[in-house]
């Protein structure tokens, strides 16, 4: 924006550098609801005329229509979006249009709008993740009869429930949706009335600004309010966090889509095929959610970066939050929707998940777990079942066919009731604490997830 106190135009290429229309423009909505509600603070303060405030408003209205409806072609000579409503405004109504920035500055109105505009998005998003957990419930108590081995070290190491495995995610998923519901939380404070850095000199009433614009809380300092992007940081991390969680699945997804695990097929409403190889079905999606943690997380270092060292209070290095924001929302809404797809519509092979159980020697806690309850102390147990092991390898047989005279050359403490110990069923089963892959707790925590999911929108958080 340029004053008279310049005696040439801006070069091209700075002019170019300097506009951030290019992006700035999605906030249209947020600018116009601010000025609108800045119209009528100016009014109430006697700055403007009921009468201009009026043709102000009427004037903004027009404006929003224009862009919604792509009339009105934005320029980068104008450099945002805030200049150009303004500068738009003025052209429909005239002089009362000049006198809409009155005591404000771009400072204080794009960081209103961004607070705004965050807290819209991150609730969205909380919604469409509540949405993916409820698909996450839904597969997991259709397949609550399935067991598969849970791994640690990519090694099979005991058998859990597919249920079970698949509310883990819905777990991470939960605590990303109060993450984003805390980011929108922290986005709802109003810094309009902060003026370029100082505050308002015409007696504006910020409190008026803070109900008409739906903000929670007012901000306490105006230097500060000009320059934190706080939020938009805790915005990222929380998207950062998200995609983090998606990558994990993705991975899960990945290999068990593989012909080596050949547990899971994603539906062809997900999948995507070879250019060469006529008989490949890939999982992109769930390549394209790994790989674009990279770029979301890439924002949150980004604008980090960009915070770090600034002096206080508003320097144009805070233009540079934006992007970040806007392309973080924009990819998380994009995989969200298409990972409801894809969780509704994997199919898992059950004969193949009890294939995968078999062989691995699985049920070697499990006799140790029968000599533990018996009083031996676990190392030697944990000793006895590892020969166990050894023996039952060796011969090319499962822990449930060694016999047990081989049993009792271990420990004397073998009897004929191992072999009900060894079942899956009774592995499954004896995991009864919370959080345990027991059915009966399994059922327990779809049933909790349901009631969580069943309250309503998450509201913004409030602190301060
Ligand atoms: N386009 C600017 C931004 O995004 C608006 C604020 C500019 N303020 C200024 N004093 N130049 O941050």
């Amino acid at each position: 924006m340029r004053s008279g106190r310049f005696s040439k135009s801006m070069g091209d290429a700075m002019r170019r550098l300097n506009a951030s229309i290019g992006f700035d423009q999605r906030l249209y909505c947020e600018d116009i609801a601010g000025s609108i509600a800045w119209v009528e603070a100016l009014e109430r303060a006697g700055m403007v005329s009921a009468e201009e405030r009026d043709r102000i408003r009427a004037g903004l209205v027009a404006v929003r229509r224009e862009i919604e409806e792509g009339e009105l072609a934005l320029s980068e000579e104008l450099e945002d979006i805030h200049m150009n409503v303004e500068a738009r405004l003025t052209a429909l109504i005239g002089p009362a249009g000049a006198k809409l920035h009155t005591g404000r500055s771009r400072n204080d109105q794009v960081a209103t709008d961004l607070r705004l505009h965050v807290k819209t998005v991150a609730l969205e998003i909380a919604e469409r993740i509540g949405s993916l957990i409820a698909a996450l419930v839904e597969r997991a108590e259709e397949s609550i009869d399935i067991a598969i081995p849970a791994y640690t070290h990519l090694q099979r190491a005991q058998p859990v429930l597919l249920a079970h495995h698949l509310l883990a995610y819905a777990e991470m998923l939960l605590r990303d949706r109060d993450r984003f519901v805390w980011a929108a939380g922290q986005a709802d404070v109003c810094p309009l009335g902060s003026g370029a850095c100082a505050g308002n000199q015409f007696g504006i009433d910020r409190e008026l600004l803070r109900e008409t614009l739906g903000f929670s809380r007012l901000s306490h300092n105006s230097l500060d309010a000009v320059s934190d992007r706080d939020f938009a940081c805790d915005f990222l991390h929380a998207a950062s966090l998200l995609l983090v969680h998606l990558s994990r699945f993705s991975e899960d997804l990945i290999l068990w889509s593989s012909s080596e695990f050949a547990l899971a097929k994603l539906d062809d409403a997900v999948s995507s095929g070879s250019s060469m190889l006529p008989q490949k079905k890939n999982p992109d999606a769930c390549e394209l959610a790994r790989g674009k943690v990279g770029r979301v997380a890439g924002h949150l270092l980004g604008l980090l970066m960009t915070l770090k060292g600034l002096p206080l209070s508003y320097n144009k290095d805070l233009q540079e939050d934006k992007e970040p924001v806007f392309d973080a929302a924009d990819t998380i809404l994009q995989l969200l929707a298409v990972f409801e797809t894809l969780v509704a519509t994997v199919q898992f092979d059950a004969d193949r998940a009890r294939a995968l159980l078999e062989g691995g020697f699985l049920e070697a806690i499990s006799v140790a777990d029968y000599l533990t309850r018996k009083g031996v102390p676990f190392r030697d147990a944990h000793r006895a079942a590892g020969e166990a092991v050894r023996r039952a390898e060796s011969r090319g047989t499962t822990l449930a066919d060694l016999p047990l005279e081989e049993y009792r050359e271990l420990h004397p403490e073998f009897d004929a009731d191992l072999r009900e110990a060894l079942t899956l069923r009774g592995a499954l089963e004896d995991k009864d604490v919370v959080g345990g892959t027991a059915p009966r707790r399994v059922k327990e925590e779809i049933g909790r997830l349901r009631g969580l999911l069943g309250k309503e929108r998450p509201g913004p958080a409030r602190s301060g």
